[in-house]
Parts: structure tokens; C-alpha cells; sequence
């Protein structure tokens, strides 16, 4: 009933040449798959690579919550929605940690591109100190909360990705096991929160060390609606081979 997504999130690699093979690539073979396929590239190729789709959709890794402005560097959700963009990363845990972007920051950006009709995907995860301590699951409400309180939205209007920041880039994925008792968790708050309904529907991706290896047995779980993949989505065979994991289910 959930229809999954594989996000393929390139954070800052790539280039136009990579683009262009990427997207004729995925238009070919995501023609007739069961999965919302999305690519993420750096904002400067999201333009190119969104026009070329056919068979997939694009997220943008960052919006500012202005309308527009004195912002430099920064781009509107109206910019966003111009060059037909869908989805955006919010929250993504390198923004958090790198870029200083505080839970107030991210709760405006949500809004803003609730607003916009772009479609966000929250990223929300624990680090392995806060694990070690028993305090995975109060992190993971904490920053679900404080995103998405105040907000009336429907689960046509949010994506949430559970990320553990000991995961990503480590080559260590979280068991699937670990992963699906902290998507039914985290339905379980949205279901607090929102209503039981909104929770039933709405797709909570897995992200973190994801590879075509451990792809199936994560998506097989009853809590996890596919994935928000880094490293692997910018090897374009296993790319496809996590996708069709995702299908297969
Ligand atoms: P890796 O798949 O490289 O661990 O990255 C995960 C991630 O951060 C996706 O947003």
C-alpha cells in the first residue's frame, strides 16, 4: 500500500557528464518499476538532471526558508518548484553537524516547503554515543518533534528518513532488525502525533551504508519503504540493483 522510494542522494560528487549518463541511465530502467525513483545531485546540476527525467523524480539537498532575498548562496522553495524539482532533504545529519543547522532552522525549512508543496524528506538519526547511552529512540522523537509539531500535514506531504549517523559512510549498516524497531518507532510518534492513519501511510526510508548487498533484507522489513542511499547511488549498477531490491518487496 506503500508505494516505496529509492533516493539516491550524491551529496557533493558528481559532475555534468555523471549526470547525463546517470539520467538516461534510470530513465531506461525505471520505466516499468513499482518504486519512486528520486536523484539528488548538488544543486547545480539539479536543473539538467530534472529536465531529463523521464522515469524518476529530483530533491534538492537544501532550501533556505525565505520566500527570496539577501540570501546568498541560497535557494527558495519557489526556485525549487520552478525548475520541477519534488523533494527535498531536510535535516540531512552532515547539515546538522556541519552546517549548523539547528532544530528551529529546520522546522521553518519543513514549513516552507510543506507550503511549497515540495515534498521533504526528514532525515532524523542517532549518533553511536547516543546509542551507546540508551538514548536512540528519545534523539529520534526529539528531532521528529520539533520538526513536524505545529504542523497539520497528511502523509502525502512528508517523507522521514531514519539515518543513524554511526551508518552513514561507515560501510556499517544498522541490522535489519535495528532498523525496522526504529521505523515502527518512529511510525508509532507520527501516530501520536498526527493521527494513526497519516502513520499507516506514510513511507519512512532507511539510510546508511545501504548497498546492493544489504538492500532486500532491509526493505523486506514491514517498517521500511526503501531507502535514502549516499555512496551506493553513485555507482549506477548498484544503484539499479537497490532499486529493484525495493521493487521486489
Ligand atoms: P551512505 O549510503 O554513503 O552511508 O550515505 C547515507 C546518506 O547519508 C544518505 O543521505
Amino acid at each position: 500500500m506503500r508505494i516505496p522510494i529509492v533516493a539516491g542522494n550524491w551529496k557533493m560528487n558528481g559532475s555534468a557528464s555523471f549526470a547525463n549518463e546517470m539520467c538516461q541511465q534510470i530513465n531506461a530502467f525505471a520505466a516499468d518499476l513499482d518504486v519512486e525513483v528520486v536523484l539528488s545531485p548538488p544543486s547545480v546540476y539539479l536543473a539538467q538532471v530534472q529536465l531529463a527525467a523521464e522515469n524518476y523524480s529530483t530533491a534538492a539537498q537544501n532550501v533556505h526558508f525565505a520566500a527570496a532575498g539577501a540570501y546568498t548562496g541560497e535557494v527558495s522553495t519557489a526556485m525549487l518548484r520552478d525548475v520541477g524539482c519534488g523533494y527535498v532533504l531536510i535535516g540531512h545529519s552532515e547539515r546538522r553537524a556541519m552546517f549548523a543547522e539547528i532544530q528551529e532552522v529546520l522546522a521553518k525549512k519543513l514549513a516552507a516547503a510543506v507550503e511549497a508543496k515540495l515534498l521533504p524528506i526528514l532525515c532524523v538519526g542517532e549518533t553511536l554515543e547516543q546509542r551507546q547511552q540508551g538514548q536512540a529512540f528519545a534523539v529520534v522523537k526529539q528531532q521528529l518533534l520539533s520538526a513536524i509539531s505545529g504542523l497539520d500535514i497528511t502523509a502525502d506531504q512528508i517523507v522521514v528518513a531514519y539515518e543513524p549517523i554511526w551508518a552513514i559512510g561507515t560501510g556499517e549498516t544498522a541490522s535489519p532488525e535495528q532498523a525496522q524497531e526504529m521505523h515502527s518507532y518512529i511510525r508509532t510518534v507520527l501516530a501520536e502525533q498526527i493521527s494513526v492513519a497519516m502513520a499507516a501511510k506514510t513511507r519512512i526510508l532507511y539510510g546508511g551504508s545501504v548497498n546492493a548487498e544489504t538492500a532486500s533484507q532491509l526493505f523486506s522489513q514491514p517498517d521500511i519503504d526503501g531507502g535514502l542511499v549516499g555512496g551506493a547511488s553513485l555507482k549506477i549498477e548498484d544503484f539499479k540493483n537497490i532499486c529493484s531490491a525495493a521493487a521486489s518487496q
